[in-house]
C-alpha cells in the first residue's frame, strides 16, 4: 500500500551561504524523497530558512539593513543554490512567517495550559552600552582555570575548561568592549523532565538509529534539565504572547518551521491536509534528516513539545555525520570550504549528488569528499560503466535501424536479473544505505558491460547477415540501461530526464522495471555526462580560496562573527581619530610554530620592517599548517599593549576573520612595516 510520508531537512540559518557540508544533508534527503515517490509512495519534502536569533539580528545591524531584508536576501540565495543542486522541495519557506508565528503561539499556549512551562528570574551578563543581554559567545575574558585571555564565556579554547560566563575574570562584551554587569530577568522554561518516560520510550523505538539511542541514554543519565525558551529584547523573533518584552528563543520556533512550511503548502494543495500529517492520530510517517550536531533539539525537545501540545511525534530522525574534504575539516585556507555556488560554477551538481550517495552508509559517521577519489569514481562509474552501455550501442540502432528497437531481447535473462535486483536496491535506499544501493547498481552495470564485451556488437556489425542479432543485442543493452536509469534516477534526476528524452519514453519509475523497451523508436544519442578532469578540481579549489577571502566577514557568519557586528551600530560608532589610534602594519611571517599545550595557538615571529620583529600568539592553528605561513604577508596591530600569556608575551595582534579563522593578507606590492591607511 502506498505510504504517506513527510520528510524534512534541518532549516539552514539565514545568515550564511550554503556550502558542501550542508549539501550532505539536503542531497541525501532529496534522494530519499525522490526514491519514495518513484517507488510509488507519496513523499512530501519541506524545508525553510531559519531566520531568527541574535546573530542574524546583529549581522543585519552591522550591514545597516533590516533583519527582514537580510533574511530575504539569503532566502533567495539559498533557494537558487538548492534549485541548481536539483533539491526538489515541495515547499521552501521561512520561519519568519505568519503560519510559524501562529503555530508557535498555539504550541506555547498548549504547553503553558498543560503546566509544562515555568517562569523564574535568572541573572545574566548585560551590556549596558549596547543595551542587551549577552549570549555566552558574546562575552570574552580570562579563563578562570588557566588564565588565557580572550576566551569566550562558555569554554576556554586553550585549556578546554567549561564554565559560566560569570566565572571569567575581567570579562568584556565583544559587542562594545564594556564590562558586562549582572542583571536579572524573568525567563520561561520548558520542563523537559516531565517528559522523561515518554522520551525514554520514544528514543528506544526501533526506528531510531542505535548511535542516537546510545547518545540519548547518556543525556538521560545526566538528567533532563529545564530548557530556557525565552530571550529578552532586543531580539529578532516572535514575541511571547502575554509578555511585554520577551521573545521565543530561535530554537523554539525553528522546528515548528517544519510544520509551518507544510501548512503553507497545504494552503495551495487540495490533496494535502495538515491534520492528516500532524494530528495526534495521523497515519502518515514523519522523518527529520539532521546533522549529528543538532540531535539534542530533535530527539528531546522537539518530540516532547509535540507530545505536550497534542500533535503526533516524529516516526524517526535520520542523523548523519559531518563532511570532511580530503580527510580534514573543511578549511578556508586550503580552499576546501567550498560553497554550493563555487561548486556549480565548475562542476555538475549531479556529480556531487552521486559521490555523496556512493559514500552515505546510513550511519552517523562523518563522510569524506576525497577529490582524487571523486574524479576516479565519477569517471569510472558514471562514464565508464553506466553511460558506456548506451554510448556503445545507441548509434547502431540509429544508423542501422533508423532508430527502431527490436521486438525481442537477445538476452532476457540479463534483463530479468536487473529487474530482480530491484528489491534489494529498494531495501538499501529505504534504509538510507545509498552506498550499498549504488554498489549494487554498479555491479549490474558491470554485468551488462561484460555481456556487451562477450557479444561484441561492434564486431557483429561488421559481418553480413547478422543484423537481427545486432539489433537485439543493442535493444537488450538499452532496455537494461533504462532499468539502471530508474535505479539512479533519485540521484541523477537531470540525467534521467535526458535519458527519457533519448529513449523517447515518458517519465520512468519503478513500475517500469519489468517492461523491456521493444518495438519502439528512440532518438539520436547525445553524450550524457562528461569526464571530470583534475584541473577542473584545481580551478574550483583556487576559486573557492579566492571567493572566501574577501567576503567571509559578511557571508560565513556565525555567532563568533562579531567584528563586523559592531561596526555600524549607532551606540558603537567611533570617530576617525579613534581609528587613527590603531597602528596597523603590514607584517611578514618570519617564523611560525605550534604552541605545546594549546590547541588553537600558533607562535608567530613577525617581521614589521622598521619596527623590527614581534612575537605574537594567534589562535589560527585550526586553519594553518605553520610551515605554510612562513614568508606570507599579513596585517597586524602594532601598538597593542603587550600581554603576558601562559606561553610567553604577545606583542601585538594579527588580523584574521571568521570563526575558522583565516589571516588577512595585503595585495602584492605591500612591504613589511608599511602602515595601513
Ligand atoms: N538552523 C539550525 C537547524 C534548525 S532545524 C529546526 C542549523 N542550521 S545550520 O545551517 O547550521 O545547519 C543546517 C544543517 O546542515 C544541520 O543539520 C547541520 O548538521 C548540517 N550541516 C552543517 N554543516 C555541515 C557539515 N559540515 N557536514 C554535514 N552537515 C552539516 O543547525
Ligand atoms: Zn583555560
Amino acid at each position: 500500500m502506498a505510504r504517506d510520508i513527510l520528510v524534512t531537512s534541518a532549516l539552514p540559518y539565514a545568515n550564511g551561504s550554503i556550502h558542501l557540508g550542508h549539501l550532505v544533508e539536503y542531497i541525501q534527503t532529496d534522494i530519499w524523497a525522490r526514491f519514495q515517490n518513484l517507488a510509488g509512495n507519496r513523499c512530501i519534502y519541506v524545508c525553510a530558512d531559519d531566520a531568527h536569533g541574535t546573530p542574524i539580528m546583529l549581522k543585519a545591524r552591522a550591514a545597516g539593513i533590516e533583519a527582514e531584508d537580510l533574511i530575504a536576501e539569503f532566502g533567495a540565495e539559498h533557494q537558487k543554490d538548492f534549485g541548481d543542486f536539483l533539491i526538489g522541495f515541495d515547499n521552501y519557506y521561512t520561519t519568519h512567517s505568519t503560519e510559524n508565528r501562529e503555530l508557535a503561539e498555539t504550541i506555547f499556549g498548549r504547553l503553558s495550559d498543560a503546566g509544562y512551562i515555568s517562569r523564574r528570574t535568572i541573572s545574566q551578563a548585560f551590556d549596558e552600552e549596547y543595551g542587551m543581554f549577552l549570549p555566552d559567545r558574546f562575552i570574552q575574558g580570562e579563563c578562570p582555570k588557566c588564565g588565557a585571555t580572550e576566551q569566550y564565556g562558555d569554554a576556554c579554547e586553550v585549556c578546554g575548561a567549561t564554565y559560566q560566563p560569570t566565572e571569567l575574570s575581567t570579562p568584556v562584551s565583544v559587542l562594545s568592549g564594556a564590562t558586562p554587569v549582572e542583571r536579572e530577568s524573568e525567563h520561561y522554561f520548558f520542563q523537559l523532565a516531565q517528559f522523561e518516560q515518554f522520551l525514554h520510550n520514544w528514543t528506544h523505538g526501533e526506528q531510531i538509529q542505535d548511535a542516537i539511542t546510545r547518545k540519548l541514554d547518556e543525556w538521560f543519565e545526566a538528567g533532563l534539565k529545564d530548557w530556557d525558551i525565552s530571550r529578552d529584547a532586543p531580539y529578532f523573533g516572535f514575541k511571547i504572547p502575554g509578555s511585554d518584552n520577551k521573545y521565543f528563543y530561535v530554537w523554539l520556533d525553528a522546528p515548528i518551521g517544519y510544520m509551518a512550511s507544510f501548512a503553507n503548502l497545504c494552503a495551495r494543495r487540495d490533496d494535502l491536509s495538515f491534520d492528516d500529517f500532524w494530528g495526534r492520530d495521523s497515519n502518515a510517517e514523519l522523518y527529520h534528516f539532521i546533522g549529528k550536531d543538532i540531535v539534542y533539539f530533535h530527539a528531546l525537545f522537539w518530540p516532547a513539545m509535540l507530545e505536550g501540545a497534542g500533535y503526533r511525534t516524529p516516526t524517526s530522525i535520520h542523523a548523519h555525520g559531518f563532511l570532511t574534504v580530503n580527510g580534514d575539516k573543511m578549511s578556508k585556507s586550503r580552499g576546501t570550504f567550498i560553497r554550493a555556488r563555487t561548486w556549480l560554477d565548475h562542476l555538475p551538481a549531479e556529480y556531487l549528488r552521486y559521490y555523496f550517495a556512493a559514500k552515505l552508509s546510513g550511519r552517523v559517521e562523518d563522510i569524506d569528499l576525497n577529490l582524487d577519489d571523486f574524479v576516479a569514481r565519477i569517471n569510472s562509474d558514471l562514464i565508464g560503466k553506466y553511460v558506456n552501455i548506451a554510448s556503445r550501442t545507441a548509434n547502431f540502432i540509429t544508423k542501422r535501424f533508423d532508430g527502431q528497437l527490436a521486438s525481442a531481447l537477445d538476452q532476457p535473462a540479463l534483463f530479468d536479473e536487473v529487474a530482480a535486483a530491484g528489491a534489494n536496491i529498494r531495501k538499501h535506499f529505504e534504509q538510507r544505505r545509498f552506498a550499498q544501493g549504488v554498489r549494487a547498481i554498479m555491479d549490474l552495470a558491470d554485468q551488462t558491460n561484460a555481456y556487451l564485451a562477450e557479444r561484441a556488437p561492434w564486431q557483429i556489425a561488421r559481418e553480413d547477415g547478422r543484423d537481427a542479432e545486432l539489433q537485439q543485442i543493442c535493444t537488450t543493452a538499452l532496455s537494461v540501461f533504462a532499468q539502471l536509469t530508474i535505479y539512479l534516477k533519485p540521484i541523477l534526476p537531470q540525467t534521467a530526464a535526458n535519458v527519457e528524452a533519448f529513449l523517447n519514453v515518458t517519465a520512468l519509475d519503478w513500475s517500469h522495471l519489468d517492461t523491456p523497451i521493444v518495438d519502439h523508436t528512440i532518438n539520436k544519442f547525445k553524450p550524457l555526462l562528461k569526464r571530470v578532469e583534475k584541473d577542473t578540481i584545481e580551478r574550483m579549489l583556487a576559486a573557492s580560496a579566492e571567493d572566501l577571502a574577501p567576503k567571509s566577514a559578511d557571508h560565513s557568519s556565525t555567532v563568533g562573527d562579531t567584528a563586523s557586528a559592531s561596526a555600524s551600530d549607532d551606540n558603537n560608532t567611533i570617530q576617525i581619530d579613534d581609528f587613527a589610534k590603531v597602528d596597523l602594519r603590514v607584517a611578514r611571517v618570519a617564523g611560525a610554530e605550534s604552541v605545546e599545550g594549546a590547541d588553537k595557538l600558533l607562535k608567530l615571529t613577525l617581521d614589521v620592517g622598521d619596527l623590527g620583529q614581534r612575537q605574537v600568539f594567534a589562535g589560527i592553528k585550526p586553519s594553518y599548517d605553520p610551515a605554510d605561513l612562513e614568508g606570507r604577508l599579513t596585517v597586524m596591530v602594532a601598538n597593542l599593549a603587550p600581554r603576558k600569556m601562559r606561553f610567553g608575551t604577545s606583542e601585538g595582534m594579527v588580523l584574521a576573520a571568521g570563526d575558522q579563522p583565516y589571516l588577512l593578507a595585503p595585495d602584492s606590492g605591500a612591504e613589511p612595516g608599511m602602515p595601513i591607511k
